[in-house]
Parts: C-alpha cells; sequence; structure tokens
C-alpha cells in the first residue's frame, strides 16, 4: 500500500479541508482525493486524466521526463536484450523473474494452451472473408467466455489463472487465424515444438503446400516487440480492461473490450496509420510539405507515431525498435528500404523543428515497428493485431492485480454537466 504522512490543503467556500496525500514507491505524490465529495460536495475535473491516478498499482512504471519505462522495476532495454517474451510475462503476472523451474512449467503449460476450440473455426467463418483482423478478433476473443465456461469465476484465483493462460497461449492463435482467414488460406494449427515467436510466425506464413521454416533471427526480432509491447500502465485500452472488469465482467470480455480500445489510430492503430503515412509521403523530398500540414492548427493531419501522453523526452521503446528496424533490414538484405529512408529523415527534420521541440513531441514505439514489420511480410492490416497479441500479458496482469485488490469498486467517474436543466415536456404538435 502506498503510504500516507502528508496532507494537501484545499480552501472551498471559506471552509479548509485536509486531503491525504500518498506517496508511491517512484513517480510524483498522489492527493486522494476519495472523499472529497462527501466531505465538501464538489468533482473534480480531469477529461482525458491527464492529472488523475485511477488506480494503485505495482506492474510498470514510467517516467516520461527521463524516457523510462520499468516492468516490476527492471528496465525496458534490460529486458529487450537479455530476456524473452515468455519470461516477461511471467514477471509481469507474478512479480518477480522466475527461476528455471518456474520457467520451464510456465512455458510447458503456455504451450499447451495454444489450441482454440474446434468449434471456434466455424465462429471465425461467420466474419466476411475480407475482415480486418482486428474486427475479427474483438469477436472471436469475447467470444471465448462462450466457449470456456471453466474460467469465468472471477472469484475463484485459479479460474483467473487458467484464464490468463488461455489468452496469453491462445492470442497469437487467434491473430493469426483471423490473418489466414482474410487472405483466404487455412488456418495452420500451432506446432508445440516452437518457441511463442516462432510459432506465431509459423501460423502466419506457412501453408499446407511446403515445408516453411522460421527464421531464428526474425523469430527473435518478433520476440522482442512482443516484449516492448507487454504493458504500458495505466493507457486507454488498459484502463478500459479495469473499467470492464470493476463491473465483474468475465476476463474474455475485458480483453475483447481493450482490444477495441486499442484499434484507434491515437493508440495501437497508430503503427498500422504510421507506416500508412510513410508511404504517403513516399519520398524524401515530400517530408516538409508533411511537415508544414502537421503545425497547421486547420489541418487535421498529426504525424503518426509522433508525441506521447507521458513521454516529454524520448520513448525508450522506440529506441530499442529502431535498432531492431536496421538489424531486421539488414538480415533481409534490404538496403535501400525507401520507406525507412523518409521515417529517418522525417525523424531527423522533425527533431530539428521547433514546433515539435517545443511540444516535446518525439518518435513513439510506432514509428518504427511498422517497418519491421512490413518487412517480415506482414500487411498492415496486421499490425494492430501483433500489438494485441503482445499487450493481453499486460492487460491480464492488470485486471488480475485490480479483482485482488481489496479496494476496488466499480468505475463510475462523475461528470461536468452543462445540459439543460429540468423543464416541461411539450406535444409534438406543439414544437
Ligand atoms: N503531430 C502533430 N502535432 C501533435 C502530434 C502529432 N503527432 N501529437 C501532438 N501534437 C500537438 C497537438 O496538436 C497539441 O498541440 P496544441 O498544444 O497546440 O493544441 C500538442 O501537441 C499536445 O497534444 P495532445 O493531443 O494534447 O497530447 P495528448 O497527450 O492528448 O496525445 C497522442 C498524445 C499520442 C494521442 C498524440 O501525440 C497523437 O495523436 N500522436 C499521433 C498518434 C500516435 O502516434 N499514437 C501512438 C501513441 S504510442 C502507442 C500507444 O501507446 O498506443
Amino acid at each position: 500500500m502506498a503510504e500516507t504522512s502528508k496532507t494537501a490543503t484545499l480552501t472551498l467556500h471559506g471552509e479548509t479541508y485536509e486531503l491525504p496525500v500518498l506517496s508511491p514507491s517512484a513517480g510524483p505524490d498522489v492527493v486522494d482525493i476519495r472523499k472529497l465529495y462527501a466531505q465538501a460536495d464538489v468533482f473534480t475535473y480531469d477529461p482525458g486524466f491527464t492529472s488523475t491516478a485511477s488506480c494503485e498499482s505495482s506492474i510498470t512504471f514510467i517516467d516520461g521526463d527521463k524516457g523510462e519505462l520499468l516492468y516490476r522495476g527492471y528496465p525496458i532495454d534490460q529486458l529487450a536484450e537479455k530476456s524473452h517474451y515468455l519470461e516477461v510475462c511471467y514477471l509481469l503476472l507474478n512479480g518477480e523473474l522466475p527461476n528455471k523451474t518456474e520457467l520451464e512449467d510456465f512455458e510447458y503449460r503456455i504451450t499447451r494452451h495454444t489450441m482454440v476450440h474446434e468449434q471456434m473455426h466455424n465462429f471465425f467463418r461467420g466474419f466476411r472473408r475480407d475482415s480486418h483482423p482486428m474486427a475479427t478478433m474483438v469477436g472471436v476473443v469475447g467470444a471465448m467466455s462462450a466457449f470456456y465456461h471453466d474460467s469465468l469465476d472471477i472469484n475463484d484465483p485459479w479460474q483467473r489463472e487458467v484464464a490468463s493462460m488461455r489468452l496469453i497461449a491462445k492470442l497469437p492463435t487467434i491473430a493469426a487465424m483471423a490473418y489466414k482467414y482474410s487472405i483466404g488460406q487455412p488456418f495452420v494449427y500451432p506446432r508445440n515444438d516452437l518457441g511463442y515467436a516462432e510459432n506465431f510466425l509459423n501460423m502466419c506464413f506457412s501453408v499446407p503446400a511446403e515445408p516453411y521454416k522460421v527464421e531464428p533471427a526474425l523469430a527473435k526480432a518478433m520476440d522482442r516487440i512482443f516484449t516492448l509491447h507487454a504493458d504500458h500502465e495505466q493507457n486507454a485500452s488498459t484502463s478500459t480492461v479495469r473499467l470492464a472488469g470493476s463491473s465483474g465482467a468475465n476476463p474474455f470480455a475485458c480483453i475483447a473490450a481493450g482490444i477495441a480500445c486499442l484499434w484507434g489510430p491515437a493508440h495501437g492503430g497508430a503503427n498500422q496509420a504510421c507506416l500508412e503515412m510513410l508511404r504517403e509521403i513516399g519520398t524524401v523530398d515530400k517530408i516538409p510539405e508533411y511537415i508544414a500540414r502537421a503545425k497547421d492548427k486547420d489541418d487535421p493531419f498529426r504525424l503518426m507515431g509522433f508525441g506521447h501522453r507521458v513521454y516529454k523526452n524520448f520513448d525508450p521503446r522506440a529506441k530499442v525498435m529502431k535498432e531492431s528496424a536496421d538489424e531486421v533490414l539488414d538480415l533481409l538484405g534490404v538496403h535501400d528500404n525507401e520507406t525507412l529512408q523518409v521515417a529517418k529523415e522525417l525523424e531527423r527534420i522533425a527533431l530539428e523543428d521547433p514546433y515539435f521541440v517545443e511540444k516535446k513531441l518525439y518518435p513513439n514505439v510506432d514509428f518504427y515497428s511498422g517497418i519491421i514489420l512490413e518487412a517480415m511480410g506482414f500487411p498492415t492490416s496486421m499490425f494492430t493485431p501483433i500489438f494485441a497479441l503482445s499487450r493481453t500479458v499486460g492487460w491480464i496482469s492488470q485486471w488480475k492485480e485490480m479483482i485482488e485488490d481489496p479496494t476496488n469498486k466499480i468505475g463510475r467517474p462523475r461528470q461536468l454537466y452543462t445540459g439543460a436543466t429540468t423543464r416541461d415536456y411539450v406535444d409534438v404538435s406543439k414544437r
């Protein structure tokens, strides 16, 4: 629990209120306003939650000024370099890095949960053949609650654990199936002899007609992309999962809600939007035109893959992602990638431009991820599903933490009402 040793004083309408100030293990102090409405009959106003801590959490910490991201205290660059995705999943879910036996047991369990109920194949076939994989994923993940009845009781710790395993294990299968369905190819079953990222690449790119061998270096790059996206504290989709879960909804329904929120171009959809923007810019000489549009208040255009609510110095994930982009393109022998040239030049120009400097707008994780995914062979429509499958562990860890928190309450924000006050109904003939 966060400590309380200080207080803040609020003076309102001649009355003084003492508000407890909670001290976190890292980050700014938090003024506890839970009793403010009961005591002072006022609400606080903070659209977009720019200054509001919605929960207490010990999973992920971001210092936006330092460009620091920690999973359970471990810096993201160390995890990206030295760890791997399933170990990171264990860490996020359980709070500590696993020992050798714990890791082997966890990997064994995840691997044995990767298949989906065979009847789900029929469910997929109900979608229009050219559905966006995110549309399919929102539906299929929500429908998991119709297939896995024995892990729906949120009050049973064992069922919560099984639901978590199922979600982490099956999301790659579901994302790959959504992709295969969208391009009219047969579904590929998961293989227990392959690692998590390797298995995902195999399910996406192999076909029954010929053998397919996953390049280990590409599997490693894929695994790193999963790790970089695994959690990001109380972002929009995670807050959506928590809010849905606060009413007692089952975990599959909550994760489906998170996927829906992630889809938006201001959030997880930015990786698709960013690559489309880089392609639209096309050549380096067009960059100034797009920079000018991004700065124009009357033009809704924004530089996708730029800016972040929390990072105001640099996004540490973008740094690792940029290195990965160079490695992957090198490995694939792509030396004259025009999109990468445009991205690098755009980054260089924007970082020197006073508009972006003053507003502290830097490339975020999505700026380079699309370039890597495209080089690996993924169409843009798969970028956000890959983000979703990577973030599932973060969502489910945050959901579990919330359910296990004795102070958890249904999320129910208040509002600043500016509509009509009470008025009498007027018959339609008189309006
Ligand atoms: N291009 C041009 N101007 C921008 C951009 C951008 N990408 N981002 C912010 N600004 C401007 C914005 O117009 C505003 O200007 P002013 O103060 O003059 O009104 C100022 O910078 C602050 O922006 P904001 O929208 O109030 O900031 P926010 O914290 O609400 O939004 C954001 C953060 C990520 C939604 C926004 O920067 C954005 O839309 N970026 C592009 C989309 C993107 O890349 N999203 C991925 C985020 S990282 C992955 C994830 O977490 O999902």
